[in-house]
């Protein structure tokens, strides 16, 4: 449940089938709080069977009632959810007419009481399950025990992913990989619409209709190392300082420097689809819109294919225009957000070809695309994404390469391009031995309420992701805009008290950059840049200079974010917030 946490961590709980009985346990709160509440209660866990949760509230506020797991009206059933019913409401009419009387405002709680009645019914577990998700309407992982049948689970998943994890005379369930692999590597990916009834001996797969599905063993390949902090105080530090070696992860063995070309694997079988696109439609949600944003910038400028970026959580509700002659490209970390999984099936069913960049293996957009490229960052446990990110970038450019090769770009250009993403890595090592200043920057400002993020070109996206991280971890109010865009109307904000952070490296547009600098300036405004090592003007126009290597335009962004993570994070030490679990956000946003 501890590696789960990062997932939800609003309330949590447990329920352990012993001697014919169910035991739960639930409080709202961290993990830890319960842990503490089970202490005093220790024998609770000794069970062979039971099931955890840990909760981000959709529906109810998070307290100790509205945790998970929910029982039925009679006890006979205990139920975890991720997700959301939507029908709940008139679900709950029904058995509130019926007589059932419910604790708290959770869905779950409904849904729990209505597999209760079906399994008064039918007296199976898995019978009942089906029967009570025959009458809801909504997303689901679930998994669902009974002291009446205390050998087994049954579990079932539509929207909210779940894995089920092979060991020998045991057998367990998540919704990812970190929670079981201590235990085992070999797992089975539940699909949409599936029901598994599992014993410590046995799996047995089928359809909601109860048409029995034989699914496949996959090996998981994380190691341990990866999911625990290794001597950082947050798993967000320890992921900003990997970021040299996972931007090279996800070069690997696809970037060619000296043929100036790059080698995908995941998109060969839709290269045609690809070079023949009418336009290439980039869509993600937060960071990982971002990293669209600047894709734009790269397919556009470098590949010249035209390019087009949307909120996935805008797509499908739009009724967007998209044909068999488009390429729809969904950047996700997880594989699982919930909004982008819809765009994704959205651009399916009419027609579109569906590229995943994805970094979670396994995960439900990268399986259900029909090709993609994994970032290979390693799990991002840090609710704030920080390392995806620049991997995700880093993949973009390879896909950018990859295009302009083809339609045309000579070699000498090619190689001139690979040559400078493969010297990224060694860049971003150089940002993060410098982190002094930074530290400095984040002392100074810590008790500042108001922030603004300034950059033109492809370091746009980058002052948005540098607001969104502020205000992600330290609560402080960010915002990121296109630096001339300032003075269109939040140059009103602008005061002695208002730190602008501007991102200003040497490129084709640094004069202008520098022009929005000096109407901040005027104002009195407190300015922070982030510009190169040689640049020799900066220094008289801001209060802090953070230096970052030169680099090529349009790769300037993986750079450039690094010391924009590092502020934000320590930002929010100095102001002694929870960095890795910051409030109200969960990880993996699994509901639309
Ligand atoms: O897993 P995804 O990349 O699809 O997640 C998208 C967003 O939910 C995610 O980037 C979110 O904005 C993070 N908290 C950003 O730090």
């Amino acid at each position: 449940m501890r590696r789960l946490e990062y997932r939800g961590y609003d309330s949590a709980g447990i329920a352990v089938l012993r001697d014919g009985e169910l035991y739960v346990c639930k409080r709202a709160g961290k993990v830890a709080d319960l842990a503490q509440t089970l202490g005093e209660n220790d024998g609770l866990l000794q069970a062979f069977v039971g099931v955890g949760h840990t909760r981000w509230a959709t529906h109810g506020e998070p307290n100790d009632i509205n945790a998970h797991p929910h029982l039925d009206q009679k006890k006979l059933v205990a139920v975890v959810h991720n997700g959301i019913i939507e029908n709940f409401m008139a679900i709950k009419t029904k058995l509130v007419r019926d007589g059932h009387q419910f604790l708290g405002g959770s869905d779950t709680e409904v849904l729990a009481h209505l597999i209760g009645v079906m399994f008064e019914q039918c007296g199976d577990l898995a019978s009942a399950v089906r029967a009570a998700l025959a009458e809801v309407k909504g997303t689901y992982g679930i998994v669902v025990l009974s002291p009446k049948t205390p050998d087994r689970i049954v579990v079932a998943r539509k929207g909210s992913p779940l894995i089920i994890g092979v060991g020998d005379h045991e057998n367990f369930v998540a919704s990812d990989a970190s929670a079981i692999v201590a235990h085992t590597r070999q797992v089975v990916y539940l699909d949409d619409g599936e029901i598994a009834e599992i014993t410590s001996e046995n799996i047995r797969t089928m359809t909601i209709d109860d048409v029995t599905v034989e699914k496949s063993v996959h090996q998981i390949t994380i190691e341990l190392s990866q999911i625990e902090r290794g001597g950082y105080d947050h798993f967000m530090l320890k992921e900003i300082n990997e970021q040299p070696d996972t931007i090279l992860n996800a070069m690997r063995g696809r970037l060619l420097v000296e043929e100036g070309d790059v080698k995908l694997g995941g998109l060969q079988n839709t290269m045609g689809k690809l070079l023949s696109a009418r336009r290439i439609v980039l869509t993600a949600c937060g960071t990982s819109w971002h990293a669209a944003l600047v894709g734009e910038y790269m397919l556009e400028q470098i590949a010249r294919v035209p390019a087009e970026v949307e909120y996935a959580s805008e797509f499908r509700y739009r009724d967007p225009i998209v044909n068999i002659d488009d390429v729809v490209l969904l950047i996700s970390q997880s594989g699982e957000t919930a909004d982008t999984l819809s765009a994704l099936r959205e651009a399916k069913q009419k027609g579109a070809t569906v590229l995943g960049i994805v970094n979670v293996v396994g995960s439900t957009i990268a399986r259900e695309s029909h090709g993609g490229v994994f970032v290979h960052a390693g799990p991002e446990i840090g609710v704030a994404s920080t390392k995806a990110f620049t991997s995700q970038l880093t993949v973009l450019a390879l896909i950018t390469i990859m295009l302009a090769r083809a339609r045309g770009m000579n070699r000498e250009r090619g190689v001139m391009l690979a040559r400078e993403l493969a010297s990224l890595p060694e860049k971003v090592a150089q940002v993060l031995q410098n982190t002094e200043v930074i530290q400095k920057i984040a002392q100074e400002f810590k008790d500042t309420q108001h922030a603004l993020y300034l950059g033109r070109g492809a370091n746009f996206p980058v002052a948005l992701e540098g607001a969104l991280k502020l205000k992600e971890i330290s609560y402080i109010h960010a915002e990121g805009y296109p630096a001339a865009e300032m003075k269109h109307g939040p140059i009103a904000l602008i005061d002695k008290n208002m730190p602008v952070v501007f991102i200003v490296p040497r490129d084709g547009i640094y004069d202008k950059v520098m022009s929005n600098i000096q109407e901040v300036r005027a104002r009195k405004g407190r300015i922070i840049a982030v510009a190169n090592d040689d640049d020799t003007e900066i220094e008289d126009l801001a209060e802090f200079v953070i230096r970052v290597p030169r680099t090529y335009g349009f790769f300037g962004p993986i750079v450039n974010i690094i010391p924009l993570q590092l502020l934000a994070y320590y930002i929010a030490v100095a102001r002694g917030t929870n960095v890795d679990q910051p409030r109200n956000l969960a990880k993996s946003v699994t509901v639309e």
